[in-house]
């Protein structure tokens, strides 16, 4: 018996010695001597049929195989886990000293520049932005700005209607109401509202079905057409040029009174007449005006007490007179070649 475990165990080394393959080779060996239908656990369990006197003795000589060879499939099984991680080391290995790929960075769009400019100067006159819904309600989009449902007015605006009373905004001039609305009655305002505007239209160089504005509204008590010529100047300046000409038409807003578009001299001839001007010299550049005291009051605002001013324009004609484009659809195109060059 001693000398059959002697065999074994001398088996198990040679075969533990050879096992230079792989892991998986070492396990087998583990499973076929030490397993649960392993030869030592056969033997242990054939244990009966041995004298009760040497039981105990062979026992121990089984044990003490079993825990060398235990030992020894251990020792093995850190070499090849060794040798694997080193080979895996010496052929994986990378090398740092290739140049990195570069993640190309993007930059802000044409139009979000034009708007970031705009907004930069209204912050340093101290006004806030707003927001409002691009799907509007009838109500703020018309009714609240003095353009009751059939109002020949509306016809100006050719819009996308979701209900009846539900549409795509078809300027940001809702955001006024809105913005009375929200404050405490009479309260000052002095903000801009910017975004996307919506009208049924051609897609062409000068017209798309889809646009973006700024509105801008002033509240106060005392504020006055003073007030309004001045800040649309300030801002005209800052945007175009400090001697770029400016001047105020009259014209018909619903919800402004008095009205006026405001016009720049024009930025490629310099007011001598051009294909862009037309040949007039000036270019309409926004729409303002006196709020109506009727818009003041059907959103809470007293106007006895408060009165204030208007206006809004599109940011797509002021991008393309500060960046000398002609065609408005060069913005939606997403057409590298031109995006890259700002
Ligand atoms: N909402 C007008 C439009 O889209 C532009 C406008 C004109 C806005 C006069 C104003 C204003 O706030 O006072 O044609």
């Amino acid at each position: 018996m001693e000398e059959k475990i002697e065999q074994l165990k001398a088996q198990a080394v040679e075969a533990i010695q050879k096992a230079a393959g792989s892991l998986s080779e070492l396990d087998d060996i583990r499973v076929k001597f030490l397993g649960k239908k392993g030869e030592f656990t056969s033997i242990l369990r054939g244990m009966g049929t041995l004298a009760k006197e040497d039981r105990p003795k062979v026992g121990k000589i089984v044990n003490e195989a079993k825990a060398q060879i235990e030992a020894l499939i251990q020792q093995k099984n850190e070499e090849l886990k060794a040798r694997d991680l080193e080979k895996i080391l010496s052929t994986e290995r990378i090398d740092v000293t290739l140049p990195g790929r570069t993640v190309p960075l993007g930059h802000l769009h044409p139009l979000t520049l034009t708007l970031e400019r705009i907004k930069d100067i209204f912050f340093r006159m101290s006004f806030s932005v707003e927001e409002g819904p691009e799907i509007e309600k009838d109500y703020y989009n018309f009714e609240a700005l003095n353009l009751p449902k059939d109002h020949p007015a509306r016809d100006m605006q050719d819009s996308f209607y979701i209900t009846e009373d539900i549409l795509m905004r078809s300027q940001t001039s809702p955001v006024q109401a809105r913005t009375m609305e929200k404050n405490e009655p009479n309260a000052p305002i002095r903000m801009i509202a910017p975004g996307r505007v919506y009208r049924r239209d051609e897609y062409d160089a000068t017209h798309s079905p889809m646009f973006t504005q700024v509105e801008g509204l002033v509240i106060d008590e005392g504020i006055s057409f003073a007030d309004l010529k001045g800040t649309l100047e300030l801002f005209l300046h800052q945007i175009f040029n400090a001697d770029v000409g400016v001047r105020f038409r009259p014209s018909f807003f619903p919800f402004t009174e008095p009205s006026a578009e405001v016009d720049i001299s024009c930025v490629m001839c310099q007011g001598k007449g051009c294909r862009v001007c037309k040949g007039t010299g000036w270019l309409e550049i926004l729409g303002s005006g006196m709020v109506h005291p009727h818009v003041l009051e059907m959103s809470g605002y007293d106007p006895q007490k408060v009165s204030g001013f208007a206006f809004g324009m599109g940011v797509e004609r002021i991008a393309m007179l500060a960046y000398g484009i002609d065609d408005l659809r060069l913005f939606y195109d997403n057409d590298m070649r031109f995006l890259q060059q700002f």
